[in-house]
């Protein structure tokens, strides 16, 4: 389809509206047109779905009820609270953000698009989605519902990842509004693509846009949307050390420029490839961390761990030790109080197992 294909339907877009009142979720951010919570919403329901997500919602916004207490913070309590979500950085751009809004807005939620947009982290979907549900701003959200959506409604072979294709479907998502009422539609978009427009089986059987669906008659469903080649993802071998010396156990902070900024982990020493028990005790490294006397309490595989682009192999490595070496001890903490720090999902598993 060309750009110059493309038309306003008013009727699909009337059709999702009285099928979202009929059948919208009753959720807890749709009481209220609090930019700042609507914004906090669309953060967390970015990395996770809806069911897990209420949990962080209300959480946070018991802790932070305002952007204000938000920005006031420490990292570390937002990162804490993040914990278990993955994708840290979104947590951190959440809490720069919310100091933006401070510094450069008064601590009032900005209204404009461009504002939202300009704040960290606020890319063109969540600007869309604050904007037109806190304030009726008609910009059509596009996400991998709607992509899912629109590519089933017109049968629209165009890839979803091409540039192309991202302009074609952000015009047929304009399009598809039309004059409906932005917060409304944009909502219902969210759920129809949830609930009945899903990516495995969805159920065409009980979709109101059945008669125009262009995959459905053409028998194409399953095969939409299309999507060029995928991004490598890149396989990494983290090797814990997971040390003991009476109460105390060292943990690190993780720097810039990697996965994980500002969480805490182990000692941990990466290797090109797995690395067997015999080789870690061998490494110089190694002996940095536990020094000459230790006794190896056991080791832990843990099941490959699946990031956006990477694949994390993890093996943790029990080590009882009688005293820290310098470098251990310069990092070492009660290990009683653990649980107060931010740490990498894969070692949160691990813990609860151990
Ligand atoms: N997914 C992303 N944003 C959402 C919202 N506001 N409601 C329901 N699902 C969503």
């Amino acid at each position: 389809m060309k750009k110059t294909d493309i038309q306003t339907d008013h009727e699909v877009a009337a059709r999702l509206a009285r099928w979202y009142e009929a059948f919208g979720r009753d959720l807890p951010w749709r009481h209220t047109r609090d930019a700042y919570r609507v914004w906090l919403s669309e953060v967390i329901l970015q990395q996770t779905r809806v069911n897990q997500g209420l949990d962080y919602y209300l959480r946070f916004m018991e802790r932070f009820p305002t952007v204000v207490d938000l920005a006031a913070a420490s990292e570390d309590e937002v990162l804490k609270l993040w914990q278990g979500l993955g994708y840290y950085s979104r947590a951190r751009n959440l809490h720069r953000a919310a100091r933006e809004v401070v510094e450069r807005f008064g601590g009032e939620f900005p209204r404009r698009y461009d504002e939202v947009r300009s704040l960290r982290g606020v890319g063109d979907y969540t600007a869309a989605a604050v904007c037109s549900i806190s304030y009726d701003e008609p910009v059509a959200v596009v996400d991998g519902n709607v992509y899912r959506l629109i590519s089933r409604l017109y049968d629209e072979p165009s890839p979803i990842d091409s540039t192309a294709g991202k302009r074609l479907f952000r015009d047929l998502a304009t399009a598809v509004m039309g004059g409906a009422q932005p917060s409304i539609h944009n909502q219902a978009v969210m759920d129809f693509g949830a609930m009945v427009c899903t990516p495995r089986s969805p159920r065409c059987g009980e979709c109101p846009l059945e008669d125009r669906c262009l995959a459905r008659a053409h028998e194409t469903v399953e095969l939409r949307p299309v999507k060029t080649a995928k991004t490598a993802v890149r396989e990494r071998w983290f090797n814990y050390l997971h040390i003991t010396c009476e109460d105390l156990l060292p943990l690190l902070r993780r720097g810039e420029g990697d996965i994980w900024q500002g969480l805490y982990e182990f000692p941990m020493i990466e290797t090109g490839e797995e690395c067997t028990p015999e080789r870690l005790v061998a490494m110089s490294e190694f002996r940095e961390w536990v020094g000459g006397a230790f006794t190896l309490r056991g080791f832990v595989s843990l099941r490959p761990h699946r990031l956006t682009h990477r694949l994390i192999h993890a093996v943790v490595y029990r080590v009882e030790v009688a005293a820290l070496t310098p470098r251990a001890r310069a990092v070492a903490i009660p290990a009683s109080t653990l649980e107060e720090y931010a740490i990498p999902r894969l070692l949160e598993l691990y813990l609860e197992k151990s």
